[in-house]
C-alpha cells in the first residue's frame, strides 16, 4: 500500500572518496518485504557524517561509490511493503539510517525495516524527532547492550523487569553530557536510578543537562586533574559507570583513572586510547556502535520502547539548530560540527527544501 510517489527524488551524493558533495537525482526505492518507505520531513546531522566522508570509511566497512550518507531521519510512512504489521501508510516515525543507497538520510525517501521506527508522540515536531536516533541508541547500547565486540556495559534496562530505578543511590559519570549522545545517556540514567548523575559540560549548558536529569554539572574546562577531587566532594560512592561521550585520549584516559575496580568505562569511538599498559585488571572499556539496525536484537528493544518514553517525556529531544536551504546546506553545516563549533543543540535539514 502505498501514496502516490514520484519516480525519482533529490539525494546528497559523494561521487568519489573524499570528494565533493553535490545534489543529484536518485531513484525512489520499493520498500521489500518488512520494509516500510520513509518520505523523511528532517534530517539530522551527525559527527560521524563528516568523518565518514573525510576518512572514506563507514564504521564497519569501506564505502562504496557513489554513495550516500546521513543516518538521524524523522518523516511520514509513504508505502509499506509485504507482511509489514506494526506501521501503517501516514504515521510519523523516527528512524536510523545507515549510510548507502537506499536507507541514507541525506535524501527525499529512504527505506527502513518496520522493527527500527518509532512513531512520534504529537508534541514532538519532525525537526525535535530527528535530533533523536542516533544519540538514544548509541546511549541505550552503551549502558545495557549486552557485553560483546561493539556491545556495552550489560546494565539491567529500565525497560526490563527491576530495571526501572534498579541503579539508586549509584553515581553516574557522563563526559560530556551536552553532547547529543550526552544528553541521551544522562536521561536514561534517570530513568535507571542513578544518583548523583555528574557531569563535564561547559558552565553555558548547565541548566540544558539538568533539565534532563543531571544533577552535578562540573565545568569541562577545569583541567581534568582535577576531575577526581571534584567527584569526592559530591559522593564518597565508588564510580563503577562512567560514560565517556567525547572520547578523546585525555577524557578516557582521565576517565579510566576516575573508575572504581569492578567498573565499566564505556567510550563512545570505537578505538581505546587507554593503553594496554595502564590497563588494570577489573576495570573494563567498552565500545559501543551506537547503530539499533546493525545491533539487530536490542535495537529492537529500544525502538520498542521509545515511543513510549517520547510520550511521557522520560526522553526529550536534543534542542535543534534548523538550517534552511534543503540538502545542498549539509556540507556547510557539517562543517560547524567539523570545528567544534555547535555546542548543546542538533542541527537539522529539512530535504523537501531542497530547489
Ligand atoms: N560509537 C558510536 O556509534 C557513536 C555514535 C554517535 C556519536 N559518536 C561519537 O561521539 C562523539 C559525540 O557525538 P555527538 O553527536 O554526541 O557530539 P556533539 O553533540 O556534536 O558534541 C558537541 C558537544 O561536545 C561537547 N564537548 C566537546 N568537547 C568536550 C570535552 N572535552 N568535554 C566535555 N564536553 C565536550 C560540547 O560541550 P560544551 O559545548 O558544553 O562545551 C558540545 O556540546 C563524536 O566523536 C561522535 O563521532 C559515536
Amino acid at each position: 500500500m502505498s501514496m502516490a510517489l514520484p519516480a525519482t527524488q533529490n539525494a546528497l551524493w559523494i561521487v568519489s572518496p573524499k570528494g565533493p558533495w553535490s545534489v543529484g537525482l536518485n531513484g525512489v526505492p520499493t520498500p521489500g518485504q518488512g520494509e516500510v518507505l520513509i518520505r523523511i520531513e528532517s534530517t539530522a546531522l551527525n559527527p560521524v557524517d563528516w568523518k565518514e566522508h573525510d576518512y572514506d570509511h563507514f564504521i564497519l566497512r569501506q564505502l562504496e561509490y557513489p554513495v550516500i550518507l546521513g543516518t538521524d531521519s524523522a518523516g511520514i510512512v509513504v508505502a509499506v511493503g509485504d507482511s509489514v504489521q506494526k506501521v501503517n501508510v501516514g504515521d510519523r516515525v523516527l528512524h536510523q539510517g545507515i549510510s548507502g543507497l537506499r536507507q541514507a538520510t541525506f535524501q527525499e525517501y529512504t527505506i527502513a525495516s518496520e522493527d527500527f521506527v518509532a512513531e512520534i508522540p504529537s508534541q514532538i515536531s519532525f525537526d525535535e524527532a530527528s535530533s533523536l536516533p542516533v544519540a538514544v541508541a548509541t546511549a541505550a547500547i552503551g549502558l545495557y547492550a549486552p557485553k560483546a565486540e561493539f556491545g556495552g556495559a550489560a546494565l539491567t534496562a529500565p525497560w526490563k523487569d527491576g530495571g526501572a530505578g534498579k541503579y539508586a543511590d549509584e553515581p553516574i559519570l557522563v563526559i560530556g553530557g551536552s553532547s547529543a549522545v550526552g544528553q541521551a545517556v544522562i536521561q536514561y540514567a534517570k530513568l535507571s536510578g542513578f544518583y548523583p548523575i555528574i557531569t563535564t559540560v561547559s558552565p553555558s549548558n548547565n541548566d540544558l543537562v539538568t533539565s534532563f536529569g543531571a544533577t552535578h554539572p562540573l565545568d569541562r574546562n577545569k583541567p581534568l586533574s582535577t576531575l577526581a577531587h571534584s567527584i569526592k566532594a559530591i559522593t564518597s560512592k565508588p564510580l563503577t559507570i562512567i560514560y565517556d561521550a567525547i572520547a578523546l585520549s585525555d577524557t578516557q584516559n582521565a576517565a579510566y583513572q576516575i573508575l572504581a575496580e569492578g567498573g565499566t568505562l564505556i567510550i563512545v569511538l570505537l578505538k581505546t586510547a587507554v593503553k594496554e599498559e595502564d590497563r588494570v585488571q577489573g576495570k573494563e572499556i567498552v565500545t559501543p556502535l551506537g547503530c539499533a539496525p546493525i545491533q539487530d536484537a536490542f535495537g529492537k528493544e529500544i525502538y520498542a520502547h521509545l515511543t513510549s518514553y517520547l510520550q511521557n517525556r522520560d526522553i526529550k529531544p536534543n534542542r535543534i539548530q534548523y538550517i534552511s536551504g534543503g540538502l545542498a546546506s549539509i556540507p556547510d553545516a557539517l562543517d560547524l560540527l567539523r570545528k567544534n563549533k555547535v555546542s548543546g543543540k542538533k542541527l537539522v535539514v529539512r530535504p523537501p527544501e531542497t530547489a
